[in-house]
């Protein structure tokens, strides 16, 4: 692809020339799509309210839905958040640079565009090479949603955000594949008790280990999948969310229970001229093979965090051929697993099926 707006950048040899050129758009009130060691990130100067608007323009994200602050290094956290409480200190010595996004009390200097009109900020300091000398070049912290259309799936490499916004924005940086793949996990430090409102690459065990009293929202525990509700303490975080354009249709259950009613849905579907792809791990991929449909591997069933890397370009690489389904199971909760079945069960649109027995009807 050569295209005036993308530069490529190699993250384990920086240019800081053209992270310089970058660093300039951003100071001019422009948008720069960057690479962060989770996914894409479309950033812009948090205190220009202009370039924050163009933000949820370009992506078509509802004024509901806040803004994560990115910063280089810990002194700009005053710049956004009112006060530190003391169990961030514990928090960010072990944590960042990384996936860890904090919800603190908001600076009230930030423009309310940022924060969707809460008293609250979202900010986390990535440990991504390129993400981090672009804001110290800027000088300013940057405010960045993921680089996707609004409840289309994150983008883990440039072409993603191409795909979704690539002539709409000023600049987009290709530094390769993001390392994680999937999200930071959202903890919220303004209440009594910490909380992760979004599971992601920090895993709830790990904070844990740090902070006993953690609780995760309920809505993020499998037990409660099927309530199917919104929480009223994170604004935006829709269940519907990470879709594919094809259907994606979310399988729980005893392994080779779930495996044989996978089978059976795509038998139906293939009688009804449907095309069909299936998410699955590599040792799964024999009970699957028939040359009509398209099988995406995450990789081995031994190695969450592969499946985790792959899951949203799994999903973009099924709609780009075409696919009306997609069938995927859900894998271990433990670790990054939590986060995976959240992007699965949002993708499905909090609908699962369960199979623990089967029946004779699909
Ligand atoms: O890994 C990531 O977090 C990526 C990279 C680019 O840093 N960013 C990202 O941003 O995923 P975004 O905008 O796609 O998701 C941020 C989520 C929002 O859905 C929102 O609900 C939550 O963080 N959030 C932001 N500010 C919040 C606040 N003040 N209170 C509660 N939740 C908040
Ligand atoms: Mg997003």
């Amino acid at each position: 692809m050569n295209r005036k707006n993308i530069i490529k950048i190699n993250p384990s040899n920086i240019d800081i020339e053209k992270v310089k050129i970058a660093a300039k758009i951003i100071q001019k009130g422009g948008l720069v799509a960057f690479p962060t060691e989770t996914v894409y990130g479309i950033g812009a100067d948090t205190f220009n309210k202009n370039a924050i608007t163009k933000i949820y323009t370009v992506k078509r994200r509802p004024a509901n839905d806040p803004i994560i602050v990115h910063l280089s290094n810990f002194e700009q956290l005053n710049d956004v958040v009112l006060e530190i409480p003391p169990i961030t200190y514990k928090i960010v010595d072990k944590f960042w640079p990384g996936p860890l996004t904090l919800i603190l009390i908001k600076n009230p200097l930030v423009p309310s565009e940022v924060s969707a009109g809460l008293p609250t900020i979202a900010v986390r300091m990535p440990s991504h090479q390129i993400a981090r000398s672009l804001i110290e070049l800027s000088g300013k912290t940057i405010a960045a949603p993921s680089a996707n259309l609004f409840a289309k799936p994150s983008p883990t490499k440039a072409n993603h955000v191409i795909e979704d916004l690539g002539s709409e924005i000023d600049l987009i940086i290709d530094g390769g594949k993001a390392d994680i793949g999937i999200e930071s996990t959202v903890l919220d430090l303004t209440g009594d008790i910490p909380t992760i409102l979004r599971p992601g690459g920090i895993s709830f065990e790990n904070i844990k280990s740090i902070i006993p009293k953690l609780i995760v929202a309920p809505k993020y525990l499998s037990f409660s999948s099927d309530t199917n509700q919104e929480s009223s303490s994170s604004p935006g975080m829709l269940v519907k969310h990470y879709s594919p354009i094809a259907k994606l249709l979310l399988f729980q259950g005893h392994e080779c229970i779930v495996l044989e009613k996978m089978k059976r849905y795509i038998d139906t579907f293939l009688k009804q001229g449907k095309k069909i792809g299936i998410l699955c791990v590599n040792e799964e991929i024999k009970y699957f093979q028939s040359t009509d449909i398209i099988i995406y591997s995450l990789g081995s069933i031994k190695n969450l965090s592969s499946i985790a890397n792959s899951l949203f370009d799994g999903m973009r690489t099924l709609d780009n051929q075409g696919i009306n389904i997609i069938l995927v199971r859900s894998y271990s909760e433990e670790g990054i697993g939590l986060a995976i079945w959240d992007r699965l069960y949002r993708a499905a649109e909090g609908k699962v099926i369960k199979a623990d027995t089967l029946n004779p009807d699909i």
